[in-house]
């Protein structure tokens, strides 16, 4: 088979390393692709906004199948887009892609299929909205409808920061026309954690619990950025849970869209805050979550192409999705001053030193290969993976590997898996 990713981070570098490790696969194009993907195969500089490119691409070079990594394309119609072509896409499409895409459309979504959410009020009018932030008074958040890159939604302690919010997003277009229509929900406490799903529109397959550190600093503070590290399974979500929380917060999106004629195929990702035991979804995301991918298909113990094959052709049901045993963990190293301005162009050294200690591996996600060095091209550079007998000993592993490598201004959290070490003990 011929398989076509598209995307650039480390979940894609991720996704192709899973791939490469099927029998049935023999070749892997990345689109555009970095420095690790040119090692698992071809990179092809095609944006993955560009879906005409895309699909040409995918007709071109007779791809079997096309794995999207990021919410993008697919929101832009990439799956519709195949579809009309014969080609299988991983992932879904347009419509339900708009469970990301829209916030406004997603929690109406869980509003209406019973999913337990914070209440929440949609305004496409710049003065409602801020009646209502004087009316309910704060803390309220405040999110932007469309794709803001990770930067639409504001969590306002005062009245005054959420009206800013909402004159930045709705009057000032920081967001252009993502912030035309918003958000704006109760704030909700407590510990989060991710949960995804292989989902063929009317059966779902979990993997298991992860957990996203999102702030740039240690101890949970600083800026939101992309993700700093993750790791699976995560204590505050346990295995005995998994099934109550999938019926919960997965089944009733699947039942709502294959009601509306629209079936989710392809990886259900719920965020979840968890209140105590009980968990509110603060978003869903129709796509693998960057870094959460990397511990997850660390893990993964089946051939990832009969899962994503069998939730395109609606037969999941048939597939035994297995899963390792073991904890896995990713700590991504950044480059200094990420998620603001960072230096580009830096030589990265040690890689393979770490690559060969055991039960590691270096995912690249801004990087890029050139004249056979890999440099720095991304805030988030590297993804560095590894699976241990438990939290501790991958925590070990994985910074053991950290060590080995080398570049200028370097930054990485030193507390990845320490609410659950904590958690645990
Ligand atoms: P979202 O993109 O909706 O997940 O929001 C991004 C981040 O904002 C989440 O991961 C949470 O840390 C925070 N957040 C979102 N909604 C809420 C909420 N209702 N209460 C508290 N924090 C929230
Ligand atoms: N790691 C969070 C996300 O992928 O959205």
């Amino acid at each position: 088979m011929k398989v076509l990713v598209v995307g650039s981070g480390g979940r894609e570098h991720a996704l192709c390393w899973k791939l490469a490790q099927s029998p049935k696969v023999d070749e892997i194009i990345c689109a555009p692709g970095n420095g690790g993907t040119a090692q698992t195969g071809e990179n092809v500089p095609v944006p993955d906004d560009d879906i005409p490119a895309l699909v040409r691409l995918a007709k071109d070079r007779k791809v079997d199948l096309v794995v999207a990594g990021p919410e993008l394309p697919l929101v832009l119609g990439l799956e519709n887009a195949l579809h009309k072509e014969g080609i299988p896409c991983f992932g879904p499409n347009a419509y339900a892609a708009n469970l990301e895409g829209s916030k406004a459309f997603s929690k109406n979504v869980m509003h209406e299929s019973g999913v337990p959410t914070a209440p929440f009020r949609v305004f496409d009018e710049f003065v409602n909205a801020k009646n209502f932030v004087r009316e309910k008074g704060a803390p309220l958040v405040v999110k932007a409808d469309g794709l803001a890159a990770g930067k639409g939604v504001v969590v306002a302690t005062s009245e005054e920061e959420a009206i800013e919010a909402l004159e930045d997003m709705m009057v000032r277009k920081s967001f252009s026309s993502a912030g035309d229509r918003v958000v704006v929900e109760e704030t909700l406490k407590g510990e989060e954690a991710s949960f995804l799903a292989f989902c063929d529109g009317e059966h779902y397959a979990l993997l298991p619990s992860s957990q996203d550190h999102k702030a740039v600093f240690e101890g949970d503070t600083g800026p939101n950025t992309g993700g700093m590290g993750a790791y699976s399974p995560a204590p505050i979500l346990p295995e005995e849970k998994y099934e109550e929380t999938a019926e919960a917060v997965i089944r009733p999106i699947l039942q709502h869209l294959a009601a509306k004629g629209q079936p989710f195929k392809g990886v259900l990702y719920a965020g979840l805050m968890f209140d105590g035991d009980t968990p509110n979804v603060l978003e869903y995301n129709v796509r693998f979550g960057d870094p959460e991918c990397q511990p997850l298909l660390m893990r993964l113990d089946t051939d990832i192409v009969d899962i994503m094959m069998a939730c395109i052709e609606g037969r999941l049901d048939e597939i035994d999705v297995k899963v390792r045993p073991e904890t896995a963990i990713c700590v991504v190293m950044a480059a200094d001053g990420y998620p603001g301005d960072y230096p580009k162009g830096m030589e990265i050294k040690g890689i393979d030193e770490a690559d060969k200690l055991e039960n590691v591996k270096v995912f690249h996600a801004g990087t890029k290969l050139e004249d056979g060095k890999i440099l720095s091209s991304g805030g988030r550079i590297l993804g560095v993976t590894a699976l241990g007998s438990d939290l501790a000993d991958a925590k070990k592993r994985a910074y053991e590997a950290v060590e080995k490598i080398s570049f200028d201004k370097s930054y990485y959290r030193r507390d990845i898996g320490d609410k659950g070490l904590k958690r645990q003990a």
